[in-house]
């Protein structure tokens, strides 16, 4: 009967704890879980049974091998070098299962590495340097400030703008993906963690970092023409061709943080310059056929990580965890559904 009481315990403390640092500081209180999903539905739509977020997207599977670089940063067996199978799930940015490919919005590269004695390592990349907040809070008010009025069905302007002057750090993202040509393919566009992650090697050093994941093939992008031309709905193809032609492979990099350098921000990448050390190649070898796929019950969780590599101390970090949750919880609830 211990263990029910001490769970008790604990959960009241943390519970306390929480009501503590809310009423000391309202803008630091965690954002519910199930308020974070309300507030993407309110702010993009409902679509049943899709993701909240990178909702049209497919499945597919590769793998990975380290490099020895990669083995003096971590111990990270997903570094040793053998083949490690990773489940792949690249997306369009956004609620919306029929996002238009051919627009200059976010890409997303999901990955699960799948390691020995069932270790899992998962992450969600983005196609941009840096995230839209830097805080839970800050993001839940920028969806919320988002968020149609029910006589316009649009975004008050007048809310946009307050919410952006005094929150500059929320316009890099997009400034950053309208800067960008439209991507020609999934496969030819480099993908950011965005996060700090501290790499932790055999004699217990560790080094922080920012990693991302490049196209071997190098960056593609279409002119305003080809996008068009292109049409809505090219991508899945796109990928299915590259595969079978073994054209879709990334290098993951990771640049090295200096003493000094803010790695716990996501709206703020490493300076210039900074060493990037080669991790190792990813290879993407089979795309699904159908709607099906491994992907469809995973959420991409950036805090289920190896022994090897730990989080830094930025707060979106443990943030995303509890919505990605909940949310698989209503998909699921909903009868999943994918391209
Ligand atoms: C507190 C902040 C965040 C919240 C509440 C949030 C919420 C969500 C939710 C609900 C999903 C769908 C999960 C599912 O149903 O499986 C999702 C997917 C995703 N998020 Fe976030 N997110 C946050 C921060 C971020 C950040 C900082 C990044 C940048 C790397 C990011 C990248 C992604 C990607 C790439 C996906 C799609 C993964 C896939 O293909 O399934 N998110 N997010």
């Amino acid at each position: 009967m211990k263990t029910p009481i001490l769970f008790a315990l604990a959960s009241s403390s943390l519970l306390l704890a929480n009501a503590v640092l809310a009423q000391v500081n309202p803008a630091a209180a965690p954002v519910d879980p199930n308020a974070f999903l309300n507030q993407f539905e309110s702010t993009f739509g409902k679509f049943e049974g899709y993701r909240r977020s990178g909702a049209k997207g497919v499945c597919a599977t590769g793998e990975f091998v380290g490099t020895s670089d990669a083995r003096a940063l971590s111990s990270a067996s997903v570094f040793s070098g053998k083949p490690i199978p990773v489940v792949v799930r690249f997306s369009v940015g956004g609620a919306n299962p029929k996002a238009p490919d051919n627009a200059k919005s976010q890409r997303n590269l999901a990955l699960q590495f799948n390691l020995p004695d069932g270790e899992l390592w998962q992450m969600g990349n983005i196609s941009a340097p840096v995230f839209g907040a830097s805080s839970p809070q800050q993001f839940f008010a920028l969806l919320a400030s988002r968020q149609p009025d029910p006589a316009t069905k649009m975004a008050d302007p007048a809310k946009v703008k307050a919410f952006n002057d005094s929150n500059p750090e929320v316009l890099l993202l997009p400034r950053y993906l309208a800067s960008q040509p439209v991507p020609a393919s999934f496969a030819s566009v480099s993908y950011w963690g965005v996060h700090g992650f501290g790499f932790v090697n055999a004699s217990g050093a560790k080094q922080f970092g920012k990693w991302v994941f490049e196209p071997v093939g190098g960056v593609q992008g279409l002119s305003d023409d080809e996008a068009k031309a292109k049409g809505p709905s090219f991508l899945f193809a796109d990928l299915s061709q590259r595969v079978k032609d073994g054209k879709v492979s990334f290098n993951f990099n990771l640049e090295l943080a200096q003493p000094g350098d803010k790695i716990d921000n996501a709206t703020v990448p490493l300076p210039e310059g900074r060493k990037k050390v080669n991790l190792g190649t990813l290879k993407v070898t089979a795309v699904s056929e159908d709607a099906g796929g491994p992907c469809l019950t995973i959420t991409f969780n950036p805090m289920v990580m190896p022994k090897g590599i730990e989080a830094s101390a930025d707060p979106l970090l443990p943030a995303r965890a509890a919505p990605y949750a909940v949310g698989l919880g209503r998909r699921l609830g909903e009868g999943p559904k994918q391209q």
